[in-house]
């Protein structure tokens, strides 16, 4: 007897692990792609794939002399965030879902997912990605392998995560992997002409098995619907692993902070989906702090992986190596050090093409140009009423582009986390900063969270919801269950970094943000590590310590105590209603809520 033949693509294969051919060839067989092609990662590989992206229209090569190596894709105008109603945790309990995630069980969820994908590649070439999230060989990183029928995937993947041949090295013929499978939903019929973003109007489904561990997209070519290292791996799977394991998987940038007297402190924060992440990340201090010798430097701008270390301090790494930033709102005033990353080498995506063959976006500069081409290819001038880019469109750049790029950001330890920071986007109600008393209490603040949503997401902007930890959209199992493991973490490390809560988006009674934020952010960071280090004084009020007037260095700034204190006053009567809504979110996740929540709510139910 002799064992069928093998696909002459498994015997080309660059690899020999079993277990990741049998999952290629079941997946060709169920897809019927026309070619299948294993990413080595190199810079030739890049370059070949960006130029058929420009052969088949998806991609536009942009001026040489003004934007070297860098291109413009311009999405489907149904295909330009996250869909959230469309992303779905399918462990066998719903209970362990829980009320905050859409769940289906796995096995129905399974049936629809083989009918979608069955030909899905017709026509296609199906890309195999090895990647790795995480330092190549850290204990802390771990491998994935996404199938793709979208060579924008593939150059993105190169962009954001370390790449190709050197992850299947480090795989063997045994490593573990997590599967993620990703299909644009668009086959292709024999001789037809290819659109320049093929994605699924009809079906999108972002789908995630927790308990086997695996990914399956269908229907969207789009950031983190389709790039699946990032928030369907880095957030949803590595969540439930944190969990199971003893770390966490956070939404939180990574910052490094040098002190004028040397010292160098690590800072992570979460903020929802467009709320500053990038832009706090790569700050740049005021010039007396600069000139006093604070430093600011970049670890990640989007996921912490966070593991205790044995010597009872926090560890993180960035399990991305680029970033797939928010382009609207970044100009040299607002974020210097993101501009300087996006002078070459970059995949923009809906943002606006200029004349010259350059790029454009609302916020790039205060006049814009008298012409351009907007993000759906169409003629645009600066009267004619349409934004010129789609407010969530992002460019994707390496992180060695980045000039603020920390010495320590590959480092497979991690670095050693002084205090973490929880902020959402409030126009009312919350202060500028306030410091949790404890860990507990800041797993609280950090619990109750609310946030405007924005473009980040298909949906309604700037309705107030709740997003515990800035993980609404990317906890893989019961938030309730998360809320849990991180009081269980912190209660077994014994020097916990400090926790906060800022917000930035204060309004005045006219709608304007009162706060100047960006480079400013670095006063009330200076003054977190003021209190890490012992030396920052502080008031007390209801919700924590926070810093009075006089405790902040105002140097190169004029900010009156009057504006300061509408930004810091804790108003009762907003205090009552966001205690409505932290109740509401209490009661709709009171199964398995940990006692503590509670217990703090009564506190600040009885004090406020
Ligand atoms: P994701 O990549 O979606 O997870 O988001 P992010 O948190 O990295 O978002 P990003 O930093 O790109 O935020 C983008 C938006 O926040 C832009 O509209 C910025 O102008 C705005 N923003 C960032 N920092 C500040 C700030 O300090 N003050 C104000 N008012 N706006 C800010
Ligand atoms: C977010 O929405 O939080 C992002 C962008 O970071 S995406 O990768 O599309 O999820
Ligand atoms: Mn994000």
């Amino acid at each position: 007897m002799h064992a069928q033949a093998k696909p002459a693509f498994i015997n080309d294969a660059p690899t020999k692990h079993q277990k990741l051919l049998a999952w290629v060839e079941q997946i060709a067989a169920l897809t019927k792609p026309d070619r299948i092609y294993w990413c080595d990662g190199s810079s030739e590989e890049y370059d070949r794939l960006c130029a058929e992206l420009v052969a088949t229209g998806t991609f536009r090569k942009l001026n040489d002399t003004l934007r070297p190596n860098s291109y413009l894709a311009l999405s489907d105008p149904t295909d330009v965030a996250r869909v959230e109603d469309r992303t779905f945790i399918c462990c066998e309990q719903q209970s362990n879902a829980g009320p905050t995630n859409n769940w289906l069980p796995p096995a129905e969820m399974r049936a629809t997912l083989q009918g979608l994908f069955a030909g899905s590649m017709r026509g296609r070439t199906m890309y195999v990605v090895p990647f790795s999230m995480g330092p190549l060989g850290s204990h802390i990183s771990h491998i994935g392998i996404e199938i793709s029928d979208s060579a924008y995937v593939a150059v993105n993947m190169k962009l954001m995560t370390r790449m190709g041949s050197k992850v299947l090295d480090m795989l063997g013929d045994d490593g573990e992997f997590v599967p993620c499978l990703h299909s644009v939903g668009a086959p292709l019929a024999s001789g037809a002409k290819d659109v320049a973003w093929p994605s699924n109007k009809h079906h999108k489904y972002i789908v995630h098995f927790p308990e086997t561990r695996e990914i399956w997209s269908y229907g969207s070519g789009y950031g983190g619907n389709a790039l699946l290292g990032k928030k369907c791996f880095a957030l949803r799977i590595a969540s439930v692993m944190g969990k199971e394991q003893g770390w966490l998987a956070e939404h939180m940038l990574i910052l490094g902070v040098k002190t004028p007297t040397g010292k160098k402190h690590y800072v992570t924060a979460a903020f929802p989906s467009a709320c500053g992440k990038t832009n706090f990340a790569m700050m740049i201090p005021p010039a007396p702090f600069k000139a006093a010798g604070w430093e600011v430097t970049t670890v990640g701008d989007d996921i912490a992986w966070i593991k205790p270390g044995a010597d009872g301090k926090m560890y993180a790494i960035n399990p991305e190596a680029g970033f797939f930033g928010v382009a609207p709102g970044t100009s040299y005033e607002t974020n210097q050090n993101c501009m300087e990353s996006l002078k070459a080498n970059v995949i923009f995506t809906n943002v606006a093409l200029t004349p010259e063959g350059d790029v454009w976006w609302e916020g790039m500069s205060k006049t814009p140009p008298a012409h351009l081409t907007d993000w759906q290819g169409n003629a645009w001038t600066p009267d004619c009423g349409r934004p010129a880019a789609h407010a969530n469109a992002r460019f994707t750049v390496a992180a060695t582009s980045c000039p603020s790029l920390d010495s320590e950001w590959d480092n497979p330890n991690g670095v050693p986390i002084s205090a973490m920071i929880f902020g959402g986007r409030r126009s009312t109600t919350v202060p500028l900063v306030t410091e949790a008393n404890n860990w507990n209490d800041g797993v609280y603040m950090a619990a109750t969270l609310g946030s405007e949503t924005t473009a980040a997401i298909v949906g309604q902007v700037g309705v107030v919801r709740r997003d515990p930890f800035a993980m609404l959209a990317f906890c893989g199992y019961n938030m309730s269950d998360y809320f849990a493991h991180w009081i269980d973490i912190g209660s077994k490390t014994s020097q916990t970094p400090k926790l906060y809560c800022v917000n930035w988006f204060r309004k005045s009674d006219e709608g304007k943000f009162i706060w100047p934020g960006f480079g400013e952010n670095m006063r009330v960071l200076s003054w977190i590590i003021g209190r890490v280090e012992g030396t920052a004084e502080a008031g007390e009020s209801a919700l924590g310590a926070f810093p009075r007037y006089g405790d902040f260095d105002w140097s190169g700034l004029s900010f009156d105590e009057r504006k300061y204190r509408s930004i810091t006053a804790v108003t009762q009567s907003h205090w009552r209603q966001e205690l409505k809504l932290h109740d509401e979110l209490l009661t709709k996740l009171a199964h398995n809520l940990p006692a503590a929540m509670r217990v703090r709510y009564a506190t600040l139910n009885n004090t406020l």
